[in-house]
């Protein structure tokens, strides 16, 4: 049955769009009360992850209260490093955490590569999703991208600067190269799985981009993503969101990707003119404009949508809205995004 909204999903594959579509990263979260009233129900964050029906409400939630068009599966990228062997805990207030890390031949040679089944949890709640949702927004799958995941892997936790990560790669290229080749294999089992229990596009997340120097990204990034891009984009639309990776908009352009996730570190006209006629942008509001008063809101998104034109776009936030975000700040944007008029 064809969707009632698919807007994203027609901006996406570069058709006109009657209004500006409009959707957030992290709109499933923290920012909502009524997450984390469901939120509380579940012992812990990967009990939650691990609860197809919680998952589905808390999808469906951003949908009913803030009025965006798509949906993004409730999960984490880190679902991946557990499927393939290296369990994580959420830490409150703190965030994820590894026991085990890699380090050595061993380590990566002990990592299983993920197939579908192995995180069936994520497909019945997509399969749910899908049947709850009643095909009124298109519904977005995702993983990380497989140097993001590597920096989890081998860090072990969050961090401002990833500097074992880094060390691994100058130190380690090979293995760092094995390890990767590991993530990406798994990720494409993913997501094909994922596109079979109902996604109808694909984010990749390359949350960590910005800490490479160009030509490491091309090599210990961007290699990895375009052979993801490659069996994905088949099947359905694929966005690829490499934060502070301005440079490389031509050349993530290049790897046939539908659309570019874009940071507000670089104006829409520069962006544009970087990656192209042929791909759609997404972004790139800072998330922090929600803090301002509706006035400023207005104004800055109104410049913004003006810049970006009517052609090839889907707004969104440069990265994930803030847990602290006034909830009524958050649907006064969407509503500003879906009801402008170009000049
Ligand atoms: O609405 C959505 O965007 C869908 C759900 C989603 C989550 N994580 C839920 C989540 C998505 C797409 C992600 C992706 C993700 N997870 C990324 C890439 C995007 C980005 O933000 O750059 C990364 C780097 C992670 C890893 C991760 N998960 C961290 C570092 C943290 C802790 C930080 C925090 O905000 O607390 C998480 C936890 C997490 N994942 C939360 C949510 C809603 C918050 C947990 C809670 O409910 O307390």
């Amino acid at each position: 049955m064809s969707l009632l909204n698919n807007l994203v999903l027609k901006a996406a594959k570069g058709e006109k769009t009657e209004r500006v579509p409009v959707w957030l990263m992290r709109q499933a979260g923290r920012v909502l009360p009524e997450y984390r009233a469901t939120r509380a129900k579940a012992k812990n964050f990967i009990e939650f992850v691990k609860n197809p029906e919680l998952a589905c409400e808390v999808t469906i939630q951003p949908v009913d209260i803030l009025g965006v068009d798509a949906a993004i599966i409730f999960s984490d990228i880190l679902v991946i490093p557990e499927a393939m062997g290296l369990p994580y805990q959420m830490i409150e207030a703190k965030g994820p955490w590894f026991e085990k890390t890699i380090k050595t031949k061993s380590d990566i040679d002990a990592l299983k590569i993920a197939e579908g089944e192995d995180l069936n949890y994520v497909l019945k709640a997509l399969q749910l999703t899908k049947k709850e949702l009643n095909n009124r927004v298109p519904l977005i799958g995702f993983c990380g991208a497989p140097w993001t995941i590597l920096a989890y892997m081998v860090e072990g936790s969050g961090s401002k600067t990833f500097s074992k990560a880094k060390q691994f790669l100058y130190t380690e290229p090979i293995l760092a190269h094995q390890l990767l080749e590991k993530i990406t294999q798994s990720s494409i089992n993913y997501l094909k799985s994922q596109v079979k229990a109902g996604a109808d596009m694909i984010q990749l997340f390359d949350s960590w981009a910005g800490i490479l120097s160009e030509k490491q990204f091309y090599e210990f990034s961007l290699h990895y993503i375009n052979k993801i891009v490659q069996e994905i984009k088949p099947l359905v639309p694929v966005t690829v969101f490499a934060k502070d990776a301005h440079y490389a908009l031509n050349k993530i352009a290049d790897t046939g990707c539908n659309t570019i996730g874009i940071d507000w570190t670089i104006n829409p006209t520069k962006a544009r003119n970087e990656a192209g006629k042929n791909v759609t942008l997404q972004g790139n509001a800072d998330p922090c404009l929600l803090y301002a008063p509706e006035k400023t809101i207005l104004e800055e998104t109104h410049k913004m949508l003006n810049e970006f034109g009517a052609e090839r776009y889907i707004c969104n936030l440069g990265h994930g809205l803030y847990p602290d975000l006034d909830k009524e700040k958050v649907k006064y944007f969407v509503e500003v995004v879906k009801s402008f008029k170009f000049n």
